[in-house]
């Protein structure tokens, strides 16, 4: 099966309202030819989702949040949901960012939960797996990673639900990269679970890469089999880069 990729920027806590003068020069940069291959969207940090989604009107660039509580609303002070960042004019979020899991200990049943709530909101789910670095190194990234995409997915995922991202956490804002066949073998073992789980449909389900993608590296990454797209970190802060990753299609 033929998908569409998508090229997903996660801005992380970066950014304030003058940033989004570079998601007006994405706008600008994505041109015809790039809007026939790739679709994109960019994640700004939650005080910036209304303003990028109104800015993003009529550009075909959509804007995602970082992070939702489970809860559609209530008594839970700080918390952001699925249902408002729909509100704001969100068409995704991203859940389960390994750096969610590490520095607030969310568990591979919190990311379903927030998952299921974001479906439950008409978002799409981003949904982000990956080994760390002592993972790897003891041979176990695929048990990781299966286990993350068995335990985080939920079961009622389709293509227009759930996409995955594969971002091994070693190579977040390190520089560094797995080798194309690292990806390859990680991304086929995605598609199985998925497949296996979510029955032929999930073919079509997007399975993106991310950990240091730069305009440098994103033509072989890219291409590497099931890669269907990349969720970019640093390198989605300036529209020139992120365009460039794009045009990698
Ligand atoms: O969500 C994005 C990833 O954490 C990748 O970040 O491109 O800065 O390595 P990076």
């Amino acid at each position: 099966m033929s998908v569409r990729p998508l090229v997903a920027g996660n801005w992380k806590m970066n950014g304030s309202r003058s940033a989004l003068k570079e998601l007006s020069a994405m706008a600008e940069g994505y041109d015809a030819g790039l809007k026939a291959k790739v679709d994109l969207m960019i994640c700004p940090p939650a005080p910036l989702v209304f303003l990028a989604a109104a800015a993003a009107i009529g550009t075909r660039i959509a804007i995602g949040g970082q992070d939702c509580h489970t809860e559609a609303s209530g008594a839970f002070t700080g918390e952001v949901s699925a249902e408002m960042l729909a509100d704001s004019g969100a068409g995704a979020v991203i859940v389960g960012h390994s750096e969610r899991r590490q520095y607030f200990k969310e568990s591979d049943a919190l990311v379903a939960a927030k998952a299921a709530a974001a479906i439950r909101a008409g978002l799409a789910a981003i949904v982000c797996v990956g080994e760390t670095r002592e993972e790897r190194e003891a041979g176990k990234a695929l048990s990781v990673v299966g286990r993350q995409v068995a335990r985080s997915v939920p079961e009622d995922a389709t293509p227009e639900t759930i996409i995955v991202a594969y971002e091994p956490v070693w190579a977040i804002g390190t520089g560094l990269t797995p080798t194309a066949a690292d990806v390859a073998e990680v991304h086929a073992l995605i598609r199985k679970k998925l497949v296996s789980r979510h029955g032929k449909q999930a073919a079509g389900i997007r399975i993106l890469y991310g950990g240091s993608v730069k305009p440098a590296n994103a033509k072989e990454l890219m291409a590497v089999e099931n890669v269907d797209g990349a969720l970019v970190g640093g390198a989605s802060l300036k529209a020139a880069d992120f365009l460039a990753i794009a045009a990698a299609y």
